[in-house]
């Protein structure tokens, strides 16, 4: 029935087509790495493996410059509610009643000297950290507490959302 010819055509063609999707889709891959890097798309939408790697760079990119508003802005619309479930993961060892825990109580720690609860045993770290426990001073350290003060005995490892840590100060704020 068939001969070899039509067999070799027939082949030819279908490997041809091949060729073209193949190119096609390198050719549009192409076009479309462009935008997300170009543009920082944070994560989501693109299905195409060529671009895992770029949403993992511009996630990390975006951790290292902390963009968006400052938190004295976040701060402002804070959620002091929201910030009581938050504080849910201080409770093991941080009250508010004015007693020391593993941690000293944290009632009144906004605005409050760094390391200043006599009775309490601090480490190193956090009695040579110095200064007060501002809004903005707090967020930092809760961000990442080991990097923040070295040596620091508070093993907890840290809040990355900025809203979780504006919503638990607004409710530290609220508790003197
Ligand atoms: C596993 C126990 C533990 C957890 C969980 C923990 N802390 Fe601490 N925290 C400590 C200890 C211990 C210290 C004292 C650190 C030091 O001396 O280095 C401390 C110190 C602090 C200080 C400094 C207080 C001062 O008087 O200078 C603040 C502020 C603080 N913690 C806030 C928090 C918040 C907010 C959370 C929850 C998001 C939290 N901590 C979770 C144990 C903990």
């Amino acid at each position: 029935m068939f001969d070899t010819m039509t067999i070799t055509k027939t082949a030819g063609a279908f490997i041809g087509a091949l060729l073209f999707l193949l190119l096609m889709n390198w050719a549009a891959s192409g076009i479309f790495h462009v935008g997300p890097s170009g543009h920082h798309v944070e994560g989501e939408e693109h299905a195409q493996a060529y671009t895992i790697p770029v949403e993992a760079a511009a996630g990390g990119e975006g951790e290292a410059k902390e963009e968006g508003p400052d938190f004295a802005t976040v701060l402002a619309s804070a959620d002091a509610a929201a910030g009581e479930k938050v504080f849910g993961k201080c409770k093991a060892c941080h009250k508010l009643d004015s007693s020391d825990g593993t941690g000293p109580h944290l009632n009144g720690v906004v605005g409050r000297p760094v390391a200043s609860i006599g009775g309490f045993g601090y480490s190193d770290g956090m009695k040579a950290h110095g200064g007060d426990w501002t809004p903005e001073a707090l967020q930092e350290f809760l961000t990442n507490p080991k990097s923040v003060v070295k040596g620091t005995k508070m093993a907890f490892a840290g809040l990355p959302k900025v809203e979780d840590r504006a919503n638990l100060i607004a409710y530290l704020q609220s508790m003197p």
